[in-house]
């Protein structure tokens, strides 16, 4: 078989995206190409997640294209050669054809180990200046490097991902460069706009909107309790007050929705997350305050993060952030009044009883303790064994 392999960042993947590699198929009698996303690159911090680039590919894909996620499973980035290897090994007697453009080619001498991926390959060149640039470059690489290299005929594309990128920025339409499923998807994400971080009176509107009622009174009192924590305590009210109000901004979700959102959005969740879907929404709640409210302070997305199960080497935020959710006003439990009390003088031993009732709690109901949660509490204990 003979099997075309069109690599990128797709970030996100356009209709040249598409068009190129129909060209191929046709012109080489390609029997089926398949879309490879690359990995998240070290060297580009900038590049959207990873899977979210490899459901827009599915979704452009469809039926016609087929599309491996072989670069985005794994670990560390993947070189080219390294993914022909896994190829060719995996499927052994079928003919390869990299599908690359003309700038790539241009720069093929700096790729690792560029003679033995033309071993493997042959390599299909789109133009991206001209087709007489690319028929001189072509020539110049084979007498450099030998191997199969051809041109695909295909126009030259004005169409690129960053130019699509900046549309989104600015509130362009792109409805003419991407497949409208793909349009949907970023639109639906909120991939490329610039998030603008709204103030706390539009934060609270929407909070109303998405959380039902008791959620919403609880918030508002977990948000002036760790204010006025901050406050007692020396840390930032400010910051205090953003992270309790958004500290269970994902929560009104259902569980199915809820790991359907992380697995979009790249949220990784442990194995006891996934054992006790209640602890959820802390991280998923992190990744929302970032990409739909516009908080990009780390701080304040960390206090959101470990607010269910806290963790070893809390800071006085994230600390005041946990006592806040477990002592405002409207809770109503056994042992709310000594950790309230503890909360007017002493907020490390507010924190560790609000943790260690919180895992009793747990315990008495037969529910998993999450190990975090007990790092927690064991690097405190010994601070208040009692004395015997
Ligand atoms: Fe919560
Ligand atoms: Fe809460």
């Amino acid at each position: 078989m003979k099997i075309g392999i069109m690599g990128g960042t797709f970030d996100p993947i356009h209709n040249a995206h598409l068009i190129i590699p129909r060209c191929a198929k046709e012109r080489f009698k390609l029997d089926k190409v398949v879309f490879m996303p690359g990995g998240n690159p070290p060297h580009k911090p900038g590049v959207t997640d990873k899977r979210l680039r490899l459901q827009m590919t599915r979704l452009a894909a469809g039926n016609e294209f087929d599309v491996c996620a072989y670069e985005v499973e794994k670990e560390e980035y993947s070189y080219t050669l390294k993914t022909l290897e896994y190829l060719t090994a995996k499927y052994p007697g079928n003919e390869f054809f990299f599908i690359i453009g003309e700038d790539s080619l241009r720069d093929i001498t700096k790729w690792y180990r560029p003679r033995e991926i033309l071993r493997l390959c042959t390599l299909l060149v789109f133009p991206r200046e001209s087709r007489e640039t690319l028929a001189r470059l072509i020539e110049k690489t084979k007498s450099e490097l030998g191997g199969r290299i051809f041109a695909i005929d295909a126009p030259v594309f004005n169409v690129s991902s960053s130019e699509i990128r900046r549309r989104v920025r600015n509130g362009e339409s792109i409805d003419a460069f991407v497949p409208p499923s793909v349009a949907e998807f970023i639109k639906a994400n909120n991939l490329y706009a610039e998030v603008t971080a709204l103030n706390n009176g539009e934060i609270i509107s929407r909070l109303k909107e998405t959380l039902g009622e008791k959620r919403f009174i609880h918030t508002m009192g977990v948000a002036e309790t760790a204010r006025k924590l901050a406050e007692r305590f020396g840390a930032d009210a400010e910051k205090a007050y953003l992270a309790g109000l958004l500290h269970d901004c994902a929560k009104s979700m259902k569980t199915h929705e809820q790991l359907k959102k992380c697995a979009e959005l790249g949220v990784e969740l442990d194995e006891y997350s996934k054992l006790c879907p209640p602890v959820i929404h802390a991280p998923l709640g992190a990744e929302t305050a970032k990409r739909e409210y516009g908080v990009s302070d780390e701080e304040i997305l960390n206090a959101i993060r470990r607010h269910t199960v806290a963790g070893k080497n809390m800071t006085l935020l994230d600390k005041i952030i946990y006592t806040a959710d477990m002592i405002e006003p409207s809770r109503d439990f056994e042992g709310v009044g000594l950790l309230r009390s503890l909360a007017e003088t002493d907020i490390e031993k507010a924190f560790f009883e609000s943790v260690k009732q919180s895992i009793l709690f747990n315990i008495k109901e037969n529910k998993i303790v999450h190990p975090a949660s007990l790092e927690s509490y064991n690097e405190s204990a010994p601070k208040y064994k009692n004395k015997t």
